[in-house]
């Protein structure tokens, strides 16, 4: 009566695991909604409870134990080897992550302005790029991000490269001048609230921090997808926007980066 009873919960939690790890997982990787719905709001949540830490610090771990100290690239292969196996998490992740790196390379920028750090990945992925001299912002309004993001940083051996700055873009952009001289950026990445795209694109037209040739490339363009930028930069004779087509990360379903080229 005993065994029966310890065989049902064994098969049980085994069946479990296998529905939370295997068949959702797979089941949700076409579809935008679901796909967020899951990782982002259900799958969080349930680990966050389970396991008394969050995402950001499990995904700090990860970096820990599986990457080596100093070498940005295993710290990127680390994150996306986690967030593609055991836990999505809202990087920018590897396949659009190579679009990042061939813009970034071809803009080769001076000075560069992120908005949006999470942990750090865009942030090791876009500071092991730079050539050297060069001048790299990024803004996170999150605290507990923040905090994680610099040893995410410190642990690639990235922190002389990276001036991360804590506090909401809106505030920040108008202060840039002020904190670091007579910046223009040569390359703005946007990955933070889709909402703020336009908003903080025309802040930082209006203050002055973008030149003729700079380049703006926005992340989730498509997913959750950010509209009123895309009919921004589109439509706009200040802009020349091109679509790079590719997946939501970790995930099969479409997302993009729009590349936007300010004329000046
Ligand atoms: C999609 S995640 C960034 C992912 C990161 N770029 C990467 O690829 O690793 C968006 C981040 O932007 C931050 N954020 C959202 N709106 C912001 C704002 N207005 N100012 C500063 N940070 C913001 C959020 O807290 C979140 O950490």
């Amino acid at each position: 009566m005993e065994f029966c009873f310890l065989t049902a919960c064994l098969v049980g939690a085994v069946a479990l695991y296998v529905v939370f790890s295997w068949i959702i997982p797979r089941a949700v990787q076409n579809n935008a909604w679901w796909a967020l719905l899951w990782h982002d709001r259900i799958t969080e949540r349930v680990r966050d409870h389970l396991t008394g830490s969050t995402r950001a610090e499990r995904l700090l771990k990860a970096v820990q134990k599986n990457a080596r100290r100093g070498d940005p690239q295993s710290v990127i292969s680390a994150i996306d080897h986690y967030c593609r196996h055991s836990e999505w998490a809202m990087n920018v992740g590897d396949e659009k992550g190579s679009i990042l790196d061939s813009v970034l390379s071809e803009v080769s920028p001076s000075c560069a302005l992120e908005l949006g750090t999470y942990c750090g990945y865009s942030t090791v992925r876009i500071a092991r790029l730079l050539p050297p001299g060069a001048t790299f912002v990024t803004v996170e309004f999150n605290p507990k991000y923040a905090k994680v993001a610099r040893q995410v940083i410190e642990f690639a051996g990235l922190q002389d490269k990276v001036k991360l700055i804590e506090g909401a873009s809106g505030d920040l952009i108008p202060k840039m001048k002020e904190l670091f001289g007579n910046v223009t950026f040569d390359f703005v990445f946007l990955d933070h609230w889709k909402d703020r795209y336009v908003l903080d694109t025309k802040l930082l037209e209006d203050c002055g921090l973008l030149r003729k040739g700079s380049v703006l490339l926005a992340d989730n363009v498509i997913c959750p997808g950010t509209p009123e930028y895309l009919a921004y930069v589109r439509n706009n004779p200040r802009y020349k926007s091109t679509y790079y087509k590719s997946h939501l990360e970790y995930t099969k379903v479409e997302d993009g980066l729009e590349k936007s080229v300010f004329m000046g």
